[in-house]
Parts: C-alpha cells; sequence; structure tokens
C-alpha cells in the first residue's frame, strides 16, 4: 500500500492511453475512460455494447440529480430513520453502434485485432479509439471511434464512428440501437446495500425510431421523475438501404452502405429536473435538433476550446515527474467533468463515473472539492453551493425530525436534499457535515470576496446551521461548565456514536463564530438584507450572542499527559489496536468480516480526523502542537479510506515533514490511476483528485488565506525542477511558479494587492505585476 505502483497506463503527460483489449480491466477502464459534464455521465464502455458478465462491466448513463428510490427496509425500525433510499439512476443506452462486414458482427473479443489504441486526451474532452480487426472469416478493416460529452451544451453527448474495409469490397452495415431494458448494478458496486433499485425501473412512455432518429421518454417507477432522451444520426457513405425496428424497450435503425461509412450520433438526454413535464420531450427534440444542425465538428471544437479554457486557469504544471503530471491531470480533468454546474444537483462522491455509494453526494465535495474551485472557477463552487442552499428547506424538516426547534441539519448523504443514509451510526449521526457546509459557504466568501452571496444566500445558511450546534449540545457541569456535543460520528469511520468528537466541536465552533459574524456584517453593512434575514428565518436579536457564547466555551477534549488534543472524549479508554492480529486479506476490508462494535472499540482511525480538523483551521494552532498530533495520529490512523494520505501529506508540508509529504502526494496523485484501493471500477474518488491539488497548492506552495490575506510558504520538492499553477483570489488571478531559482508571482488580473511569501509582505500592483523571492525556503 506505502509502496509505489506501477503505472498501469503509459506515463503521457497529456493522455491516458490503452494499448490493449483485456475484459479482465475492462470494468476499471470503464471508470478511467468516463466523460461527463456535471449533468450527463456515460462510462467508457464500448460502442459494440458487449454483454459482458456483472462483474467484468457495466453499461452506465446517468443525468445527474436523476434518482429512483426504494423503500428502505430495516430490520427494526426508530422514528426519524429515512423511509426511502435514493439512488442514481442508469438511463436508456443510446451509445450501442454495431458494425457488421457482410455478416460478421464487428467483436473484439473474436478474431485478430491490431494497433488497438484507446485514448482520453485530456487536452482536447474527447475519447477516441483505433484498430484494424479481422474477423475470424478473414476481413480486414479499420475501425476509429470518437466521444464527448459536450462541456457547452449539457444534454449533448456526441459519438463519431469511422469504418474503412482493407482488404474487401461490399457490405458494412451499421446499426444504432437505443436500449432501455437498463438497470443498475446495485449488487456488484454497493454490495452493502439491500434496499435497490433492483431490475429495471424506468417505464416507458414513448419510443420512437424514425427519419434517422431514435427516441425515448418515460418516467421512474418511484419517484416520480422524467426523462426523455434519443439521438440523431449523420451518415456519409454509399449509403444503400436504412430501415427501422421498434419494440417496447429498444429501437433500432440500421444503415446499409457499399464500402467505407462514417457516423456521426448526437445523443441528447434531458430529465424533469431542468425542463417542464410536459414539455420534456419537445424540450429534448428541439436541443438535439440544433447540436445535429451545429455539427460534429462545430461541437467538437467548442469542447476543445472549454477544455483549453480549463487548462489555462486551473492546470498544475510540474518539471520533473511525469508520471505525477500525468496523475494530477487525470484528478483535474475528472473533478472538471463530475461538477454540476446548474444548481440543480451536487457532485457524487463518485462523480457521475460509476454507481459506487448509489451517486450520494456527502462531504466529500464541500472539503475537498470545493477549495479547489474556490481557487480556480469560484463560479463553479457558487452553483454547487446553491445546490445546498435550494436544498435549505429540507434540511429544516431534517432538523425537527431530529427533534431541533430551530435551524437545518443537512443530510449525510442526499440526491434530492433529504436524507438517505440507512445506517445511523455512519450516517445521520455525521453531524460534522453541517459544520463542513457552512465552512465552505464561509470560505468560498472569504476568497472569492463575494459579499452579495453572503447577503443572498450564504449568511441563511451560516444561521440555519449554526442554530442546530446551538440546540444539539449542553453546557455540562461534568466538563467544568463547558459544551459539550455527544452522540455524533466525526470524520473517522471507525468509531462511532461518540462524545466530543473534536473534529465535530471545533467545526462547529467555526460555524457558530461564521454565523455570528454574518449577522454583524450586515447589521453593519446593508439593513435590507439585515432585516430581511432577521424576519425570513425569525432570529431574534439574542441568537448571535448566544451562538457567541457557545463557540467561547466549547469544549475540546485534551489529554494533559499525551499533550494532545483527543478524537473524542473515549478516544484512550479503547483498546490499543494490533494490526498484525489481523490477517492480511481482511485489513483493508474490517466492515465486511468484523462487527461494528469490534471495531468501535480500538484505539485506531480509519482516516484523517483530529489533524483535518487542524488543517481546516490552522490559524488556532501552532506549527509544534500540529507537528504533535501529527505524529500522534500518524501512528494509529489506517488510512483506509481515500480521503486521508492527502491531508497528512498536506500537513507533513507544513510542519517540514518534506519526504513524508511527498510519499502521501505521490499516492494521492495516482491513486485512481493506479487503482491503489482496488475499487476504481465501482467510480472515481473525488475528494483524493481534489486532495491532490490541495497537497501542491496548500502543501508544497503552503498557500494560506487565514484572515482574508493571500500567504505563501513555497517549496519545491526534491524530486523536481518547477511547478506552476494560477489561483483566484479576492477576484483577482495569479499565477505562481516555483523553481530552484526562487519563487515568482505574476498577478494576472485585478485590483493590486498585498501578498505575503515566508512572511513577507509585497505589493502587487495590478496585472503584469509580479514578485520575485530569489531563494526558496
Ligand atoms: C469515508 C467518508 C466519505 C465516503 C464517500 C467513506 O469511506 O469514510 O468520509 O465521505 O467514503 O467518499
Amino acid at each position: 500500500m506505502n509502496g509505489k505502483k506501477q503505472p498501469i497506463y503509459p506515463v503521457e503527460p497529456w493522455s491516458v492511453t490503452e494499448t490493449s483489449f483485456d475484459t479482465g480491466c475492462n470494468y476499471r477502464n470503464e471508470t478511467a475512460f468516463s466523460l461527463s459534464n456535471g449533468y450527463i455521465g456515460t462510462r467508457g464502455t464500448f460502442e459494440e455494447g458487449y454483454d459482458f458478465p456483472e462483474n467484468t462491466g457495466l453499461e452506465g448513463n446517468y443525468i445527474n440529480g436523476f434518482y429512483e428510490s426504494a423503500e428502505i427496509r430495516y430490520g427494526e425500525w426508530n422514528f426519524g430513520f429515512p423511509e426511502r433510499s435514493q439512488s442514481l439512476l442508469n438511463l436508456p443506452n443510446l451509445k450501442t453502434t454495431r458494425i457488421f462486414l457482410g455478416g460478421e458482427a464487428f467483436d473484439m473479443r473474436k478474431g485478430v485485432i491490431r494497433d488497438y489504441r484507446r485514448t482520453l486526451d485530456m487536452r482536447s474532452g474527447i475519447l477516441t479509439r483505433s484498430l484494424i480487426w479481422e474477423s475470424p472469416g478473414g476481413k480486414r478493416a479499420r475501425v476509429e471511434t470518437q466521444r464527448f460529452v459536450s462541456l457547452a451544451v449539457k444534454h449533448i453527448m456526441v459519438q463519431r464512428v469511422f469504418v474503412t474495409p482493407l482488404n474487401f469490397d461490399g457490405e458494412v452495415r451499421i446499426l444504432s440501437v437505443l436500449d432501455a431494458d437498463v438497470e443498475n448494478h446495485t449488487r456488484a458496486a454497493n454490495p452493502l446495500v439491500d434496499y435497490g433499485p433492483f431490475g429495471r425501473t424506468l417505464v416507458p412512455d414513448e419510443i420512437s425510431a424514425e427519419n434517422d432518429t431514435l427516441f425515448y421518454a418515460g418516467h421512474t417507477a418511484n419517484s416520480g421523475m422524467k426523462t426523455a432522451c434519443g439521438c440523431f444520426h449523420k451518415l456519409t457513405g454509399a449509403k444503400i438501404a436504412e430501415s427501422y425496428e421498434t419494440d417496447g424497450l429498444s429501437c433500432r435503425v440500421e444503415y446499409v452502405f457499399q464500402g467505407a461509412a462514417t457516423m456521426e450520433k448526437f445523443i441528447v438526454y434531458a430529465s424533469s429536473l431542468d425542463s417542464s413535464e410536459d414539455g420534456l420531450s419537445g424540450f429534448a427534440r428541439g436541443v438535439l435538433e440544433k447540436a445535429a444542425n451545429d455539427g460534429y465538428d462545430a461541437l467538437s471544437e467548442e469542447q476543445k476550446a472549454r477544455v483549453r479554457s480549463f487548462w489555462e486557469t486551473a492546470d498544475v504544471e510540474i518539471d520533473g515527474d511525469d508520471a505525477i503530471q500525468q496523475g494530477l491531470r487525470f484528478n483535474l480533468f475528472h473533478l472538471m467533468q463530475s461538477a454540476n454546474r446548474d444548481g440543480n444537483a451536487g457532485m457524487g462522491a463518485k462523480g457521475l463515473s460509476g454507481e459506487g455509494y448509489e451517486g450520494h453526494y456527502f462531504w466529500d465535495t464541500e472539503i475537498y472539492v470545493l477549495p479547489v474551485f474556490t481557487h480556480t472557477f469560484p463560479d463553479i463552487t457558487k452553483s454547487l453551493l446553491d445546490y445546498r442552499f435550494n436544498t435549505l428547506d429540507a434540511a429544516r424538516l431534517r432538523a425537527r425530525e431530529l427533534g431541533h426547534g430551530k435551524g437545518a441539519l443537512y443530510p449525510w448523504r442526499t440526491i434530492n436534499g433529504f436524507e438517505c443514509s440507512a445506517y445511523l451510526p455512519l450516517g445521520t449521526a455525521q453531524y460534522h457535515i453541517n459544520a463542513d457546509i457552512a465552512y465552505a459557504f464561509s470560505q468560498y466568501v472569504k476568497v472569492a470576496g463575494d459579499t452579495d452571496y453572503l447577503k443572498e444566500k450564504a449568511a441563511e445558511v451560516l444561521c440555519e446551521t449554526a442554530r442546530v450546534w446551538a440546540d444539539v449540545g449542553c453546557f455540562s457541569e461534568a466538563r467544568g461548565g463547558k459544551y459539550c456535543i455527544c452522540s455524533v460520528t466525526g470524520p473517522d469511520e471507525y468509531t462511532a456514536l461518540v462524545d466530543n468528537n473534536f473534529y465535530t466541536n471545533l467545526m462547529a465552533y467555526g460555524n457558530l463564530w461564521d454565523a455570528a459574524d454574518a449577522v454583524r456584517w450586515l447589521e453593519k453593512n446593508d439593513g435590507d438584507a439585515f432585516r430581511a434575514l432577521t424576519e425570513k428565518i425569525e432570529l431574534s436579536p439574542d441568537e448571535p450572542k448566544q451562538w457567541e457564547k457557545i463557540a467561547s466555551e466549547m469544549y475540546l477534549p485534551f489529554d494533559e499527559k499525551e499533550q494532545v488534543y483527543l478524537q473524542d472524549d473515549g478516544f484512550l479508554l479503547r483498546k490499543p489496536w494490533d494490526d498484525s492480529l489481523i490477517p492480511p486479506e481482511k485489513r483493508r476490508l474490517l466492515y465486511e468480516n468484523y462487527h461494528p462494535l469490534f471495531i468501535w472499540r480500538q484505539r485506531m482511525a480509519k482516516q484523517a480526523d483530529t489533524v483535518l480538523a487542524m488543517l481546516l483551521h490552522s490559524e488556532y494552532f501552532d506549527r509544534e502542537t500540529i507537528e504533535r498530533h501529527y505524529d500522534y495520529y500518524g501512528k494509529v490512523t489506517l488510512h483506509h479510506s481515500s480521503l486521508s494520505k492527502c491531508v497528512f501529506g498536506i500537513i507533513a508540508s507544513l510542519i517540514g515533514k518534506r519526504e513524508e509529504a511527498y510519499r502521501c502526494f505521490n499516492e494521492s496523485a495516482r491513486m485512481d490511476i493506479d487503482d491503489y484501493h482496488g475499487n476504481f471500477y465501482a467510480g472515481i474518488h473525488t475528494a483524493n483528485m481534489a486532495g491532490s491539488w490541495l497537497s501542491v497548492v496548500y502543501g508544497f506552495a503552503g498557500l494560506n488565506t487565514g484572515g482574508g490575506k493571500l500567504k505563501l510558504s513555497p517549496f519545491l520538492p526534491e524530486a523536481w525542477r518547477g511547478y506552476r499553477f494560477r489561483l483566484s483570489f479576492g477576484g483577482r488571478r495569479f499565477e505562481i511558479s516555483v523553481k530552484k531559482s526562487g519563487c515568482f508571482v505574476r498577478q494576472l488580473s485585478g485590483e493590486p494587492l498585498d501578498i505575503t511569501i515566508y512572511g513577507k509582505i509585497y505589493r502587487l500592483d495590478g496585472e503584469g505585476d509580479f514578485i520575485k523571492c530569489a531563494n526558496t525556503e
């Protein structure tokens, strides 16, 4: 686990290439080659539409926010347990394009394949495949495919297929299929889930094949959502016939050519999430028609331009390690793809790349992913925060269910804004998500300097989340009158339902202060906004004072002997953990092999917990304190979650343990591309992907924006000649470049600003101005 893995794909700075077709690696490669634009997601399956067994592949096509629900069956039910599940629903597949050379179907499992390459070009955002196939009957043809999910038109995906006969004259047939007989692979992707959805739950309302178009409209059996999808074909070649066929769950069009053929397929997906239900089919047909009129070339040029502009803003260039370069870009590319941009949906822990975690949104987005966007594309952060704002009413209802008379409690797992985690100890008990979301709102406002957003949305979220903290605990005599919070689960999922989790209490502290500060700021700077907020949420003048009192009296468990903050009250009471007592094959799968009580009674942690709190609130701790906690928790943290190593790595950078920092970073940068956790088939790990960016920018470059100031203290990892990235802060943009000869900061846009480098203040006077510090520390 700690050793460096051999790269799975050839090391290339801008692409990921599969050089041979191997069904054994297919499931994983489908995730690596998944494409998305934050609205549509499609797995990297083949155009031929293979019927691979369930553990070898998953044809998956999704719309962010589009889910099916089922009744959650509990052995024993309690009040407030979520009653209905939410699972990102697998939608009709429109990618299938079968090719026939005369009577023989193109099938990579048969015949001979030569010159095979499948490449995700991260510079263009286009996935291509090319090969020469010789059929069992001896016919040879070149097959080339191209595919992208449009970043410019969110409902559109495009595919192009070229077939060139090499040793025969005669018919080439292309069959394009719309297949609505689809279902989720719940058992394979989420083996612990028992409520489904099982079987097909999308009910067809309309299905048709005519005029070069295949079209489907349907609704979910249970969640009340509607979708419409379809495709339109454009053909080049000597077409000699075409025919259409429709049955209840699929429809097809077949084109017959004399010789070489090209098919362009424009695919649309739309849903009742973003179009009125009545007009949905018309809306989808309209978008499809426009895309087809614009044409493949125009759409692909637009795609390239979008991706280019993404890299111009967000690329991190590494001089000196191509494998790291590739891993980082792979991570950033998938993050860029996964982010919803319309405020109607959030971002799944696995993006839209697979069905792992049922497509649910967790705290991964707010604590790991949003800092990346806040510093590169603040508008993306804003859309993802909008989704949380838009689901505030659901969080208010949830707070009432949990017995809180006021305020809002965000769900641990959700798609539609309501809690759907069926396992209380590792679900709703993770109250920290409330403070995590508040933290993200607050960070965005501070870093982007967006006080309008504070007035319009952030202040309300801060106050409503703070109200739950003000109600959930009490000033306890048993802890010297300090404010205590009991029966919660912190980030570490190997302990549950603990008292005074340090992370939770510290994040609640931040939430309470931020809420009180927001109210005071509004009162001072914008009387109308202040009145509107206090009326809307019936805020009494005493509440902010009470929040401040609670925050100042917040209890943080501390052990005098060890001189460390304890992860929770019971941390030292638990049995010391001995990994050697666990057989190696069971070590990373504790919940699959041991009773939860056995796990919770051990003094160890699945993932960064206390040290993460210290990183997020580093302003309260000196370097020596952070180092002590890094050493202490480093010994008991198993890193069984992908959210862990990167946090330890960033802290290692901050306390000068550069080799350890680099080791953690190396694993974080290549975690998915090299499948370190062995579960990449179920989807990408967005939090860690973001963690690799944070490791460079917060870790190596030492970015700190505490107190509303931009501070850097960069170092250069020994293995590198240099690195360079761009950063947004306070409506301004900067380029930071760190080399052996020093650190350079160039202002790319915006008003003048003072920035601090290695503790010294420098003035940047606007666009084009730059600073050069001769030595890195
Ligand atoms: C981690 C959580 C995380 C979830 C989704 C779990 O394994 O323990 O912290 O939110 O995965 O990524």
